[in-house]
């Protein structure tokens, strides 16, 4: 695939890949959107106080996982954090990404940390943040049951990669999460919210960041008491 490094309207560097005419993240802002998107309406939204586990699918950039480290430095908690990521980008791409000089309490030394762990093995970049990532396709990958409070789903959009916005691939994520645990997504497609529905998640639609109306926060049904989130179609 050929990529080209861009910047977005908030100053940072995103990638566009060629081929699908799509980029990484929004031209109105990189760090904007993650921020947005994965932090303030997933990270902040589960509030954890102690350890947590997170799994992304896409883990491109590796910048929602550099903002996950800074929000686990700033809240004094510990993230396993678990990227999965069919095309790692080559170091000399990463290299041209600006993330590090844009983010408080972290730096480039941790971005280079991020991207030299070796795939497939767990290391941890400090004492908050273990990093395991995974250089496996999403649509035919085990994932660990019951073990994840937070998801990333960060694949790129439902028109250029319909089978990962599958039921298949929600039923497999599905089961990876604990009850009550969050996954957060910037598409609200018709699609993707009956494929997720069919595999029993509730789902809201909430307001989303610059030049995107709304995204989807997305909840494992709890059959116990009532869940936290109501469904909204
Ligand atoms: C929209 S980009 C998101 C990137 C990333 N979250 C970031 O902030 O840079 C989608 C990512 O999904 C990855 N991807 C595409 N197909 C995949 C698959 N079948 N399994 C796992 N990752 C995949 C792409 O290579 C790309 O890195």
């Amino acid at each position: 695939m050929t990529h080209k490094i861009i910047r977005t309207e908030d100053g940072s560097n995103s990638i566009f890949v060629e081929s699908l005419g799509q980029s990484y993240h929004s031209s109105f802002g990189a760090i904007a959107e993650s921020q947005h998107i994965f932090i303030k309406d997933g990270l902040q939204f589960i509030n954890p106080i102690s350890d947590i586990n997170i799994l992304e699918i896409g883990f491109g950039t590796g910048l929602n996982a550099l903002l996950s480290l800074a929000f686990a430095r700033e809240h004094k908690i510990k993230i396993n954090y678990f990227g999965i990521e069919k095309y790692p980008l080559k170091m000399e791409e990463v290299e041209k990404l600006n993330y590090s000089g844009m983010i408080d309490r972290v730096d480039n030394h941790d971005f280079n940390n991020i991207h030299l762990v070796e795939w497939n093995e767990e290391i941890p970049v400090d004492d908050n943040f273990i990093l395991h990532k995974s250089n496996q396709d999403i649509k035919n990958m085990s994932l660990r049951e019951n073990y994840f409070d937070l998801v990333f789903f960060d694949a790129f959009s439902p028109e250029q990669q319909p089978l990962l916005w599958s039921e298949a691939v929600f039923a497999n994520i599905y089961k990876s999460m604990k009850a009550r645990a969050v996954m957060t997504t910037y598409s609200v497609k018709g699609d993707v919210k009956r494929a997720l529905k069919m595999v029993g998640f509730n789902m809201e639609k909430i307001p989303g960041p610059k030049g995107k109306r709304e995204i989807l926060r997305i909840q494992k049904r709890y059959f116990g008491t009532k869940t936290l989130i109501n469904q909204n179609h």
